[in-house]
């Protein structure tokens, strides 16, 4: 079978690494917000080309946090509107939901599936105070045109990077670098990725660093003395040091998956698939088509012992966990959520691999 994503083999190529870094830290005796988190985030925030990165226990913290900086800043309040697309991962919107800040919905664009500049457009009103763009499957959002509209009505701009580490713009400005602030997640799939969870925070506004430093530690910098009503979630110093290893091999590896994406977009043809838009931005943390017959195509793949995976079967507003949105239509969101598929796509699948994978594709 081949695996969708081979997370193993992936972290094997770095084994004698990660051995010296486990024994140096062992040495060390610093466990917790020591030298090698200061070390990484320094390096994440040189790599993205911020002034500042905070290392956090996860994505969803990362998100949860810039969130609540701002309310502790002032430039947020519980109640207020912040846009995010539909069909994300439902971290995006449970974040906003943790801090009391209310999700409204924007569809998807049919051809990125990132945010849509002209449902974001109509869906501003009074209660708007930010919109949380997703650079969903590794693709740059919009960002020239999310960032034209924020400035024109006000709003916050937070990038979920999540799933798009060292992706670029045209101008050659990388996620986390293209908003007042934004969530990575290390998650071990991640382009860039911990031996488990891991996050962080980029940003170039100092008072948001600042504030977000505190409320990742309780809600205060120094010990025992607390300002804000913080949480427990800082990345850890062996995933730190984990992290500083792969981070040199990240746009190596980001190529390595660029190339495969090029030969399943030259050799898949089929009608019935849709494949994705190429743009120079996009670091295909997942290669997703379309099929309208996607069930019968993952099962088709499976059975010709390809693994693939669905980013994602339900759409958050169809989550019971997020009964108030129930009652939302978005049809072109609940479209993708019926036809969207992802084939395996990693910095160790072989070119002999993928070309097997066309060639069942093709045979569908
Ligand atoms: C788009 C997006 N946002 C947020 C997250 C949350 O990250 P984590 O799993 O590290 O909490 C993920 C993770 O899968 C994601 O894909």
């Amino acid at each position: 079978m081949i695996p969708f994503l081979d997370v193993k083999k992936i972290n094997s190529r770095f084994e004698k690494d990660y051995s010296e870094a486990l024994k140096s830290f062992l040495n060390s005796g610093q466990f917790i917000l020591g030298d090698k988190l200061e070390q990484f985030e320094k390096e994440f925030a040189d790599f993205c080309g911020t002034k500042f990165c905070l290392g956090v226990g996860n994505g969803l913290d990362a998100l949860t946090l810039i969130l609540k900086a701002y309310i502790v800043l002032g430039k947020l309040k519980e109640g207020d509107e912040v846009l995010v697309q539909a069909n994300t991962y439902i971290a995006s919107i449970l974040a906003i939901k943790q801090v009391n800040l209310v999700p409204i919905l924007v569809e998807p664009c049919t051809e990125t599936y990132n945010i849509s500049i002209s449902d974001f457009k109509s869906k501003i009103g009074k209660k708007t105070k930010a919109v949380l763009p997703v650079h969903l499957y590794g693709q740059l959002s919009d960002m020239e045109q999310v960032n034209r509209i924020a400035q024109d009505y006000n709003l916050l701009v937070i990038e979920d990077a999540a799933q798009a580490h060292g992706s670029s713009d045209k101008y050659g400005v990388r996620a986390g670098n293209l908003s007042n602030a934004a969530a990575f997640s290390f998650y071990p799939t991640k382009n860039l990725g911990a031996l488990g969870d891991g996050g962080a925070i980029t940003t170039n506004d100092y008072d948001l660093y600042t504030v977000a430093s505190k409320l990742r530690n309780y809600g205060g910098n120094i010990k025992y003395k607390y300002e804000h009503i913080g949480v427990n979630s800082r990345l850890d110093e062996i995933q730190a040091a984990f992290l500083s290893i792969k981070l040199p091999y990240l746009q190596a590896d980001n190529e390595k998956r660029k190339i495969i994406a090029k030969k399943y977009l030259d050799g898949i043809k089929n009608s019935k698939i849709q494949l994705p838009k190429n743009d120079n931005s996009h670091v295909f943390y997942a290669f997703v088509i379309r099929c309208v017959e996607r069930d019968n195509l993952q099962q088709f793949l499976f059975e010709n012992g390809v693994q693939t995976a669905i980013h994602y079967p339900i759409p958050p507003h169809k989550q019971k966990a997020l009964e108030e949105l129930n009652i939302l239509k978005l049809p072109v969101s609940e479209t993708l959520h019926n036809q969207v598929l992802s084939l395996p796509i990693s910095p160790v699948q072989s070119m002999g691999v993928t070309q097997k994978i066309i060639n069942i594709i093709n045979q569908f």
